[in-house]
């Protein structure tokens, strides 16, 4: 599949989020939102309204990450917040297929994350129930980390079940992506790049995003 690019809003400025948005809309393919609770992870960030309210001023896609205990209380009231898809962590729910269907069923795309630690053994019955598979490339909580290189076999292992099988399942990575590590992402077979600091810490976030995809895109050609 072809790359796409998800800006983190993360680190964008959160008093001027709309103008924060506008900066990537022609050039990037979806705005990942990341929604943390202080409990499944130790930051608080923004809840469905706020996605609600950037829904109506983007252009773009939401593609919410929900870093949250307990999605499946809430997963839904994210898509009718206006969220195209919508992220789930596999340890944060006993029961992840059930959320998956749920957000599916609300009419949003829905992914599994696992955090770095967590291996891909014992979610691979359940992906047909996904849209996306998250691979964190850091642990997650906060933007400006640096990347975990040790996660790299598990998306090397992961694209070899997705070719095996021949699903249409989205490879993604967040956290630590950059100019660099998104060329190891890609060799090793991400197809959606998730990237915070380094679009928009840039001077000029559509270049950065644009550079972005021209190394991803080199990197997945020649592997
Ligand atoms: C971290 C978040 C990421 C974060 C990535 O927990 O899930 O989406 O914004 O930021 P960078 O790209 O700076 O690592
Ligand atoms: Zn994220």
């Amino acid at each position: 599949m072809a790359v796409q690019i998800a800006p983190s809003i993360l680190s964008a400025d959160f008093a001027r989020l709309a103008e924060e948005a506008a900066v990537v809309a022609e050039v990037a393919d979806w705005l990942h939102v990341d929604v943390m609770d202080n409990h499944f992870v130790p930051n608080l960030t923004l809840g469905a309204p706020v996605v609600a309210a950037l829904a109506k001023a983007a252009t773009l896609p939401l593609d919410c990450h929900l870093m949250i205990t307990s999605p499946e209380r809430w997963a839904t009231s994210y898509v009718e917040a206006g969220a195209s898809s919508v992220t789930i962590h596999a340890e944060a729910t006993a029961d992840p297929t059930a959320v998956a269907r749920d957000i599916r069923a609300a009419g949003a795309r829905a992914g599994l994350a696992l955090n770095p630690g967590t291996p891909l053994d014992g979610y691979v019955d359940m992906i047909d129930s996904f849209d996306m598979l998250l691979l964190m490339t850091v642990q997650p909580g906060f933007g400006g980390q640096p990347f975990r290189a040790d996660v790299l076999p598990k998306i090397a292992a992961l694209r070899r079940l997705i070719t095996d099988r021949g699903i249409d399942l989205w490879l993604q990575v967040d956290g630590g992506v950059n100019a660099e590590t998104i060329e190891q992402c890609a060799a090793a077979g991400a197809d959606v790049f998730v990237a915070g600091s380094a679009v928009y810490a840039a001077d000029d976030p559509a270049e950065a995003v644009r550079r972005l995809r021209a190394s991803a895109t080199n990197a997945q050609a020649a592997s």
